[in-house]
């Protein structure tokens, strides 16, 4: 909206030479326009930037006291909790930030998927943020093995032994991911250098995702275009003000587990040093792998199951064009929404099943919902597409903040007459 001025002589002298204060306005200032009627969850966006910054400042600390070696690893693990100053803080931040990452990039999708975010034009958005999430799956895997406990160990073997179902070339592949002929000092090695690696690629690849964003701004829990600057507000102080105290908020309970819950979400076989000669009862991935790793045990077949787990992700880069409804908002969608529930609870039920073994109840239970995901992506959102009747939309972002509420349903006729 309003150009960036300054009266300041120094931040003048920079931006006459390289111009990034107008370009901050523009991004993150008052010169970025957003839609007026943002709920807390665009929040979420601007949380996992933070999470992630944090993850990347107590990655690089821990690397300072760390040892990658298959002799060292653990014990310098135990030493950073016990005798480097503030180590363990440092490490509790770190091993919970990776959770909190998850539940916030999970809700920042989900959040998507109800309001429609990844439709037309915001397909490459949604696909860049796909990106992001397969990258992350890929530092947390390899960052859960540095331990080098019981976990880490059988998690890397299970996991990296999923290419040998890869025909002709399995074993070849498995070969030359661990570099060895088994998980040892060099898989340890290479997950270090890639573990360390990786989250530098996922900041560039943020950069592109806010790039995109900033073509056509947030969508709105509306789904509908802002009309005009009556529609809109700046981003600062707005939206600034908003997301500091959503952090403030996250903060807190962030907090609170890494003082009080610190090895709530872990598993207690990670602080045994790794045996190769002897294997856990149950292997088991952390909590954010939970539901895909089901999808991988519901199918018997190894290979199937692999391209099944794969398949969970691939779809939700098609899913721009899965879902032809014009409407995006699920607020003006009643059957979509009714499907939306159910996808939820269907991925919390994944992510139980994961977690216990693959028989019996479980393993019918993980089939069908693993069924009903794909059915879901597959064919449920294409069908509600063509025969989904939705309501009816308002004309103007304006028009139902005007009239009382977030949402035209149930707002009184014409309230600023009867005041
Ligand atoms: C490191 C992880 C990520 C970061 C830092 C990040 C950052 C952001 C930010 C700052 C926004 C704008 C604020 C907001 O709408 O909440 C945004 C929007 C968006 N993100 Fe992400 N994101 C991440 C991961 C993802 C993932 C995994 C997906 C989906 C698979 C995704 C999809 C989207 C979409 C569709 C929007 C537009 C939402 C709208 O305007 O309604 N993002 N992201």
């Amino acid at each position: 909206m309003s150009g960036f001025q300054t009266n300041s002589r120094v931040i003048k002298w920079i931006e006459y030479r390289m111009p990034v204060f107008s370009f901050l306005n523009h991004s993150i200032g008052a010169g970025y326009p957003a839609p007026k009627n943002l709920s807390y969850m665009w929040n979420f966006g601007s949380l996992a930037g933070f999470t992630l910054v944090i993850m990347i400042v107590t990655g690089i600390l821990l690397a300072m006291q760390y040892t990658a070696h298959v002799d060292y690893a653990f014990d310098s693990v135990e030493r950073i909790m016990r005798d480097v100053n503030f180590g363990w803080l440092l490490r509790y931040i770190h091993m919970n930030g990776a959770s909190f990452f998850f539940i916030v990039v999970y809700i920042h999708m989900f959040r998507g998927l109800y309001y429609g975010s990844y439709k037309a034009p915001r397909e490459l958005l949604w696909i860049l943020g796909v990106v992001i999430l397969l990258l992350m799956m890929m530092t947390a895997f390899m960052g859960y093995v540095l331990p080098w406990g019981q976990m880490s160990f059988w998690g890397a073997k299970v996991i990296t032994n999923l290419f040998s179902a890869v025909p002709i070339f399995g074993e070849g592949i498995v070969t030359w991911l661990w570099g060895g002929f088994t998980v040892d000092n060099p898989t340890l090695n290479r997950f270090y250098a890639l573990h360390y690696l990786m989250p530098f690629v996922i900041v560039a690849v943020v950069v592109l995702h806010i790039w995109a964003l900033h073509q056509f701004g947030s969508n709105n829990p509306l789904g509908i275009d802002p009309k005009g600057p009556q529609d809109k507000i700046p981003f600062h102080p707005y939206y600034t003000a908003k997301d500091s105290f959503g952090m403030g908020v996250f903060l807190i309970v962030f907090a609170a587990v890494i003082f009080y819950l610190p090895n709530y979400m872990g598993h207690p076989d990670n602080y045994i040093p790794a045996d190769p000669l002897a294997t856990p009862a149950h292997i088991v991935p952390e909590w954010y792998f939970l539901p895909f790793y089901a999808i991988l045990r519901a199918i018997p077949d190894k290979l199937l199951g692999v391209i099944a787990m794969f398949g969970s992700i691939a779809v939700l880069f098609v899913l721009p064009w899965l879902d032809r409804s014009p409407v995006k908002s699920g607020r003006f969608r009643p059957i979509f929404r009714i499907f939306f529930v159910l996808l939820a609870i269907d991925v919390v039920v994944l992510g139980f099943v994961g977690a216990n073994p693959p028989e019996g109840a479980w393993l019918i239970t993980g089939q069908i919902a693993t069924f009903w995901y794909f059915l879901h992506f597959l064919v449920v959102l294409p069908l509600l597409g063509v025969f989904e009747r939705p309501k009816p939309l308002p004309t103007s972002i304006s028009e139902p903040v005007l009239k009382g509420g977030g949402s035209l349903a149930g707002a009184p006729a014409k309230p600023m007459e009867k005041a």
